[in-house]
């Protein structure tokens, strides 16, 4: 059987959530009358201390939701360049939304305050307004840095100071709190709006969570109307990603410690391979480019080994653990890239 580390949205769903998708309880969602949806959105709420919440299909439904209901036409949104809603979302940004992104320099995850103020546009009437400064926890889907509290409320301020609303796509946020140790409530405190996946390292099969005050909501569920997201009987979903959040968040610090068994593991083959340093939740990147292999040669060898990996760069491969992965497949995986690398 193939051992998969191209991501944890590979992930399946459990057999407790398989049981709880066949009993759910459903009614017509687009209703408003659908049971396990509201408890899910309840639940979620108030596990991050915003007003509601609401179910969407996806990630990436529920960032262009929260954009288009924090912007209007022409906005522009201040993002990292590595995001996910700047680089992996069909230019949905521009073609849906109809916002101009602004991208950005990170360095760890971080911006530098000098580079996001000057990136804020002064008011005119040449300009387009600077409406949305986007974060990501954890950021940079490639490398999963978690982006403590503190460094969120100093970035966040920086915007408010300049009237604009503060957006967090949180698709792997349940791993930035557990890397940071921290509350959900306070990585979600000093943003107007953020999103959550089910998908990754909670293993739910579809889904992915919006949530800010009610009247941001109340806006969303309408834009999620219009893009064709509304549902029916969605508490066949909605049950799964219940299950995925009362069960599956506590053992997400297995998941960390194989990634970094797996940077140890591949650091002692050659350390040039990883910098450990970088490795904080479940992402393993890896740089085969001083040992003069590409990217393709290694995932098709290692693919003749039963293992998957993402390429992400011609020298460097993504490897991120997760509910599939344990510890003897990191080892696996460690020794079949020893064998390749030979
Ligand atoms: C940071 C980030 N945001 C958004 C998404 C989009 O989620 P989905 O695949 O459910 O659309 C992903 C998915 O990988 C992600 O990693």
């Amino acid at each position: 059987m193939f051992k998969d580390f191209r991501s944890d949205t590979v992930t399946q769903a459990t057999p407790e959530m398989r049981k709880a998708m066949m009993e759910a309880e459903v009614g017509d969602d687009i209703l408003g009358e659908d049971p396990t949806v509201k408890k899910l959105e309840a639940l979620s709420a108030a596990m991050f201390g915003k007003e509601a919440a609401l179910l969407t299909v996806s990630g990436t439904m529920a960032n262009q939701i929260a954009i288009m209901a924090l912007t209007q036409l022409g906005d522009e949104i201040i993002l990292g360049e590595e995001t996910h809603m700047y680089n992996l979302e069909v230019g949905a940004l521009a073609a849906l939304s109809c916002v101009q992104a602004r991208p950005i320099p990170s360095r760890m995850g971080r911006f530098d305050t000098s580079d996001v103020k000057k990136a804020i546009r002064p008011r005119g009437i040449q300009a387009p307004i600077s409406r949305v400064l986007c974060l990501e926890n954890t950021y940079d889907l490639n490398r999963g840095y978690p982006l403590p509290p503190e460094y969120q409320t100093e970035i966040a301020q920086l915007a408010r100071n300049n009237s604009m609303s503060v957006y967090l796509d949180g698709a792997r946020i349940f791993n930035a709190a557990e890397a940071l140790k921290c509350d959900l409530k306070e990585l979600a405190k000093d943003v107007d709006a953020l999103q959550f996946c089910l998908t990754k390292g909670l293993a739910a099969p579809f889904g992915s969570m919006l949530l800010g005050s009610q009247d941001f909501i109340d806006k969303a569920r309408w834009i999620k109307q219009r893009i064709g997201g509304g549902m029916r009987q969605a508490g066949h979903m909605a049950a799964a990603g219940i299950v995925a959040l009362e069960t599956m968040r506590d053992r997400l610090h297995e998941d960390h410690a194989n990634a970094l068994r797996l940077a140890n593991a591949l650091a002692a083959i050659d350390e040039r391979l990883v910098t450990i340093n970088q490795v904080k939740t479940n992402v393993v990147q890896i740089d085969f480019e001083q040992l003069g292999k590409e990217s393709g040669f290694i995932t098709e060898a290692l693919l003749k080994q039963q293992i998957k990996v993402k390429p992400i760069g011609p020298y460097a491969c993504r490897m991120i653990t997760h509910w599939g992965i344990t510890a003897e497949d990191v080892d696996y995986a460690a020794a079949a890239i020893q064998k390749v690398l030979k």
